[in-house]
């Protein structure tokens, strides 16, 4: 009988000027603001890697990256996921993640026309189908308009 783990991971940035937005390692086109963050402030990468890390009690990515260190700024977050993965691999050797669902909430702009370009994304770094990767957009109803945020959970096979 396979072993199971559910992983849940949230993260949240503000939205300024200047900034490019990224979502899943996929840069928004034409997006007035972006996340004020360290690195690139992909929230749901971030909240990606913090869902691999609940899944083995391994803490979470504000450990492995912090914020303090200046030699973590501007970062891609898609080497916070590859670290993350290899981190788990070192625990869990056979861990394979089975399905992620994400809802990334954003007022605007439109994700819907990146939702493929995301899923796709997300699928390769955690080396699954891209039919087993779920991508929800939603906005806040006006009510964080500054505000992009990420959910993610995923089941994992040990
Ligand atoms: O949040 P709400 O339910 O009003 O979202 C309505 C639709 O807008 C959904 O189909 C969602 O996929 C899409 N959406 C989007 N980009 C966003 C927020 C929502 O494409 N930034
Ligand atoms: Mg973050």
């Amino acid at each position: 009988m396979p072993e199971y783990r559910v992983g849940h991971g949230l993260d949240a940035h503000r939205l300024v000027p200047g900034r490019a937005l990224v979502i899943g390692g996929v840069t928004v086109p034409d997006s007035p603001r972006g996340a004020d963050a360290h690195s690139d402030g992909d929230v749901l990468l971030h909240a990606l890697s913090d869902a691999l890390l609940s899944c083995f009690g391994l803490g979470d990515i504000g450990v492995l990256f912090p914020p303090s260190d200046p030699s973590f700024a501007g970062l891609d977050s898609r080497h916070i996921v590859q670290s993350v993965v290899e981190k788990v691999r070192g625990v869990e050797p056979g861990a394979a993640v089975v399905n992620v669902a994400a809802v990334v909430t954003l007022d605007a702009p439109k994700l819907g026309p990146l939702r493929e370009q995301v899923s796709a994304a997300v699928a390769q770094l955690m080396a699954v189908p891209v039919a087993d990767v779920g991508v929800t957009f939603k906005t806040s109803e006006g009510l964080a308009p500054d505000h992009v945020q990420a959910s993610v959970t995923m089941l994992v096979r040990l």
